[in-house]
């Protein structure tokens, strides 16, 4: 059997976090130039039945059998195997890498169950539909996330920019010319689970309000994606100031997320927001291409730890 390889990439949501969890659209993409990956290559001589795991990144060296069964790892397995109807595992060994940055907001948890399950599947000689590899990813995801809505195993999995509202249908976006992007890591984390319930504590405080504040998350969502679909940067990037405004309201921004979107703004971007769970993780800026050096040094000048720039085309991120 030869070695199986199984790759997702990373994510970064463009518009409307949190209100997502409450219903109202969002907007995701993939990042490809950060990838999660797995390789299984089965164990020939071996005298016991098992699965070997090896993730350096997170230290992890052992068997599957002596994993949590609610670990995430051992649970992308578990779920895989059960969907493909395999019984009887013969012995291998799985490796886990990945250059997602991690409680960041860029969708690693979700990319290195996806790669997981393409790579067991794989192994069996079996490629699960997306919807089946995005769905299993969801059960994982609720490990990490307690609720989530969905997003990050959906645009990880397809692996196209994506609107995305819980309940609804996929839609994939049309995207009118290249755009770029700068994505800054402000090199603080706040798990998203927690940001999550921070915002449920408040909604609870006064419903109207904060629903109030998802519906007009929602409407830019809305506009967003047709300035997306036209291509009107300008546009994009007001939107993104003015869901950054909401973000604020939901209390899930912090003074280096502030510092690192005020840097971005002074040196010309046309936008820029926090992205994913908040309180941490990227901030993300739209940039007129002659703008993005500038930009870029603004952002390590004010603090940021990783930059990483992407360009959304039609054809998804470069
Ligand atoms: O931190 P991330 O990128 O995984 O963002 C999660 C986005 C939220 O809307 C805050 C939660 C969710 O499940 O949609």
């Amino acid at each position: 059997m030869p070695v199986i390889v199984g790759k997702a990439p990373g994510k970064i949501i463009l518009f409307g976090e949190h209100a997502v969890v409450y219903g109202q659209p969002a907007i995701a993409i993939p990042v490809n130039s950060v990838k999660a990956t797995a390789h299984i290559a089965p164990i020939i001589d071996s005298s016991q039945e098992n699965v070997h795991i090896f993730a350096p990144d997170i230290g992890l060296n052992t068997i599957l059998s002596k994993l949590d069964e609610d670990h995430p790892i051992a649970k992308a397995i578990g779920l895989t195997l059960e969907k493909i109807r395999i019984n009887h595992i013969p012995a291998f060994s799985l490796q886990v890498t990945s250059t997602i940055p991690v409680a960041a907001g860029m969708g690693s948890g979700a990319a290195i169950s996806v790669a997981i399950i393409r790579a067991v599947s794989g192994f069996f000689g079996i490629s699960l539909p997306l919807d089946e590899v995005s769905a299993i990813t969801f059960e994982v995801e609720k490990i990490h996330h307690g609720n989530p809505s969905g997003i990050d195993n959906t645009v990880v999995t397809y692996q196209r920019p994506i609107l995305f509202m819980r309940e609804n249908p996929i839609q994939f976006l049309k995207i009118n010319l290249p755009i770029h992007w700068i994505i800054a890591d402000s090199g603080e984390k706040t798990p998203t689970h927690k940001t999550v319930e921070g915002v449920r504590k408040l909604h609870a405080s006064d419903i109207t309000y904060y629903d109030e504040i998802f519906q007009k998350i929602g409407r830019i969502v809305t506009n967003a994606r047709q300035a997306l679909e036209d291509g009107d940067i300008d546009n994009l990037g007001l939107l993104m100031n003015e869901n950054q405004r909401y973000l604020s309201k939901l209390e899930v921004t912090n003074p280096k997320l502030d510092s690192l979107i005020k840097a971005a703004r002074s040196a010309g971007a046309l936008g820029a927001k926090l992205s994913g769970g908040g309180k941490g993780g990227n901030i993300i800026a739209l940039a007129q291409p002659n703008h993005c050096d500038d930009i870029e040094d603004a952002l390590l000048t004010a603090g940021a730890v990783r930059i990483i720039r992407t360009i959304l085309s039609d054809r998804g991120t470069a």
